[in-house]
């Protein structure tokens, strides 16, 4: 056997195990994509997601802090941001949480209602209440960059 096939073999021997268990990938999901899935897909999260601006548009605990937003980009980081958080195919291509949600004085009361209002759009869509309660709490624990703190005036 020649020399260098001493050191080879174990390498090629490391490289299959990796390919043989996915590990090796170039795409961005992360391989849990069932929540992403329960959701139906890009269509129907697409669909949730108009679902929620539509409930939103008139409710006056959130409206007016949506009032100078290009609403079209809204629609799509928002759908982004949901299906990357699903475990779907995409990646969120907006600004971070915090810095898209600094200068906003978001309250708890506001953050209460977007989870509310997100709820009653999933209702309306007719998902199960198992997998509404997994994409919020999914969504929990952004509050902590959305909502204002206490003794932080932006
Ligand atoms: C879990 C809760 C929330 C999530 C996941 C979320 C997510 C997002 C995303 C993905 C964007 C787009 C970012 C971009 O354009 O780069 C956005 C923008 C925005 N969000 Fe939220 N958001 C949440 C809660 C809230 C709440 C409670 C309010 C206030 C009632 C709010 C108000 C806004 C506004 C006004 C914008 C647009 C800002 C602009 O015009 O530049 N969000 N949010």
């Amino acid at each position: 056997m020649p020399k260098h096939s001493q050191w080879l073999r174990p390498l090629v021997l490391a490289s299959s195990l990796l390919l043989l268990c996915g590990c090796v990938s170039t795409s961005p999901v992360s391989g849990d994509d069932e929540l992403f899935v329960a959701l139906g897909g890009e269509p129907d999260l697409r669909l949730l997601v108009d679902e929620f601006i539509a409930v939103s548009a008139p409710d006056p605990r959130v409206a007016p802090t949506f009032a100078n937003t290009e609403m079209k980009r809204f629609r799509e980081k928002f759908y982004e941001h949901l299906c990357e958080l699903s475990g779907g195919p995409c990646v969120y291509s907006g600004d971070p949480m915090a810095e898209v949600h600094r200068g906003l004085k978001i309250n708890e009361g506001q953050f209460n209602a977007v989870v509310e209002n997100l709820q009653i759009a999933m209702s309306r869509r007719g998902y199960p209440q198992p997998v509404q309660n997994r994409l919020l709490a999914r969504l929990a624990p952004f509050q902590r960059d959305i909502v204002v703190q206490p003794g932080n005036s932006d």
